[in-house]
């Protein structure tokens, strides 16, 4: 196992290029099951849960490689085959998104169930109710969701809650099926767009994807195409906060400015400058502009979006004031909270509301990574502490950050790698 030792206290200067987006890249990938032809993908991340999608593709009949250069390439299945075991499910929870595809394609599919994760308990209720009023059955049966359906039809379906995967399901799904399909209080986010566009590209019949209520008008048969993923705004939201934990002053190129229009407006709110660029946004502090606490509600897009909630904590935990952090979408999204106190940060508890008070600084100390985003803000507290900060258990940000040391290095940050002997 990794672990990343961090020297703060550097401020990062210079320019990152932006990857393509992890969580845009994954149902994309899983709508090639859907498509009789060959399908390639450019500006895909170099990273594990990209790997894993390859090797699930490759399980299901799909043979496909991944080359960082070339991104990846996805040929037409001679047979397809409906399992996808827990023990690739239990890796990477978004491989749930080949349930949709092998019921359209294959009208059966056996997918592991995907089971809790340190965020919460993030069912698949939705996902599977949505399928049903389209005509599939399920039935649970060995820790595996087993479904089966003739062709599957046109359905009114309204979601409870604006469900990113669910609506990424039930669309690709839809999207073979026979006849039309609503989807009502869908989800909005940029990579709900993106897999609209490029099944579009294939011959699909969507509309209204940016909308909340999205319409599928079903085909017999999807077309290959070549299509570049989307920057990640994820990880450019991450490094805007880079710059402004460290004082520095970051040129980020290749960076989504509309899907991060709630990240900037909060980011300059507490006092950054975030400044369009034709080479790149610029992300730096004021001057003459302390930052200052702000407080901030998860909500579904466009609202502040939960996967960059952690990383904000981080910058207020050095930041002027107080401020109120409200998770609404996952009940279990502040395991990043004690391990920010260990660096000195002054934080308070209450369910599903932080308190943040800013402190002066942070002193580094051994800190563990709980999942994804939450290492990412132990990274950027590392950044900013005085003294040595160990991020331990970093699997977890290599499942969603491309090179990120290599990334931060060479803007000045001193990080090393180093085999974890736990
Ligand atoms: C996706 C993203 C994740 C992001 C999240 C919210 C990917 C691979 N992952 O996750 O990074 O944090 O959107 O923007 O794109 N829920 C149910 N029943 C369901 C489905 C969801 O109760 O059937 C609940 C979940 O437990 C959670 C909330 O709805 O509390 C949001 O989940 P959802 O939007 O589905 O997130 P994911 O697609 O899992």
């Amino acid at each position: 196992m990794d672990k990343l030792v961090i020297e703060g206290g550097v401020p990062l200067v210079g320019s990152i290029e932006i990857s393509g987006s992890k969580n845009a890249a994954l149902p994309l990938l899983m709508a090639a099951i859907l498509i009789d032809d060959e399908v390639t993908f450019t500006s895909v991340p170099d990273l594990r849960d990209i790997r894993t999608s390859v090797m699930l593709l490759d399980l299901l009949g799909c043979p496909g490689s991944f080359a960082p250069e070339q991104g990846v390439v996805v040929r037409r299945a001679a047979e397809l085959r409906p399992e996808a075991p827990y023990e690739l499910v239990k890796t990477m929870r978004a491989s749930v998104l080949c349930l949709g595809p092998l019921l359209a394609r294959l009208g059966q599919a056996r997918v592991a169930m995907p089971g809790g994760c340190a965020i919460g308990a993030r069912p698949v209720d939705l996902h599977l109710s949505a399928l049903e009023k389209m005509g599939a059955r399920f039935e649970l049966e060995d820790g595996y969701i087993l479904g089966r359906c003739r062709r599957l039809h046109g359905a009114r379906i309204h979601f409870d809650f604006p469900t990113v995967g669910g609506t990424e399901n039930v669309m690709m799904a839809a999207a073979l099926a026979e006849g039309e399909t609503v989807l009502e209080n869908a989800a909005r986010e940029p990579e709900i767009v993106e897999l609209a566009q490029f099944l579009r590209s294939c011959g699909a019949r969507i509309e209204g994807e940016d909308s909340g209520i999205i319409h599928i008008q079903g085909v017999p048969l999807l077309h290959g195409c070549t299509h570049a993923v989307m920057p990640d705004r994820i990880e450019a939201g991450t490094f805007m906060v880079a710059a402004g934990i460290t004082g520095g002053e970051l040129l980020l190129r290749n960076c989504p400015w509309d899907e991060l229009e709630t990240v900037i407006g909060k980011l300059e709110q507490m006092g950054m400058s975030l400044t369009p660029t034709p080479e790149g946004v610029l992300a730096r502090c004021n001057p003459d502009r302390p930052l200052s606490c702000v407080d901030v509600v998860t909500r579904p897009y466009p609202g502040f979006p939960t996967d960059m909630q952690a990383q904000i904590m981080a910058l207020m935990c050095l930041a002027e004031g107080s401020g109120i952090i409200t998770e609404n979408i996952f009940e279990n999204r502040f395991m990043h909270v004690q391990e920010l106190v260990r660096l000195g940060a002054d934080i308070r508890l209450s369910g599903h509301t932080a308190v943040v008070r800013g402190v002066r600084r942070l002193n580094g100390a051994p800190v563990m990574a709980s999942d994804l985003r939450a290492s990412a803000s132990l990274v950027l507290a590392g950044l900013a502490a005085r003294g040595t900060t160990t991020v331990q258990r970093i699997y977890h940000l290599d499942r969603g950050y491309s090179r990120i040391e290599a990334k931060l290095n060479a803007v000045g940050a001193r990080i090393r790698r180093e085999k974890d002997e736990d």
